[in-house]
């Protein structure tokens, strides 16, 4: 072989690795965006659960928390749309497979949190605490049909 071929050889397999390892990234990088959106409805259940716990006065503040739910389950399946199980995800195959029930837990948590956001303007703190029993139903539902159990 000579210089030339080998030099457009190396060029070749340095392109080919490069681009295998932009795709690893961008598997991991959807892998990454999916979970920050899990930890932000999980900062919002918590943020709601503490008010509660402790009878904060602040109806108004579990009405906004409940209205970013509402908007973040919309951004849910985009968050999965890229089938990917790389790097350390927790996320069942059925997420593919069911596609459609998927996105139905989705807008099931959507339409729950919705419904907080309105009970937190009117409803006594008993109807709240139910309303965000409802709602925390349906997150379980999700991860009991699409999150793998913890190893
Ligand atoms: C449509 C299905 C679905 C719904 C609805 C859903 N989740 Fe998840 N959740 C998942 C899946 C799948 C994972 C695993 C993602 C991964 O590891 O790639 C997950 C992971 C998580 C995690 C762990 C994130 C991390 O750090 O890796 C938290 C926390 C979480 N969810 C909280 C919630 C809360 C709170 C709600 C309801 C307000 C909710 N989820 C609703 C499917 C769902």
């Amino acid at each position: 072989m000579n210089k030339k071929y080998v030099a457009v050889l190396v060029v070749l397999m340095s392109l080919g690795l490069f681009a295998s390892t932009l795709s690893a990234q961008e598997d991991s990088a959807y892998v990454e965006y999916r979970q920050a959106l899990m930890k932000s409805l999980g900062t919002q259940m918590g943020s709601i659960g503490a008010i509660l716990k402790n009878r904060l006065p602040m109806k108004e503040n579990i009405a906004s928390h409940a209205s970013i739910i509402a908007i973040e389950s919309e951004l849910l399946p985009s968050g999965f749309e890229k089938e990917t199980l790389a790097g350390k995800t927790e996320a069942s195959p059925a997420v593919w497979q069911q596609w459609e029930q998927f996105k139905a837990a989705a807008m099931a948590t959507g339409k729950e949190s919705q419904k907080l956001a309105d009970v937190a303007g009117s409803g006594s703190m008993g109807d709240i605490a139910g309303q965000m029993k409802n709602l925390g139903m349906t997150c379980g539902g999700c991860h009991k049909a699409f999150r793998k159990p913890k190893s």
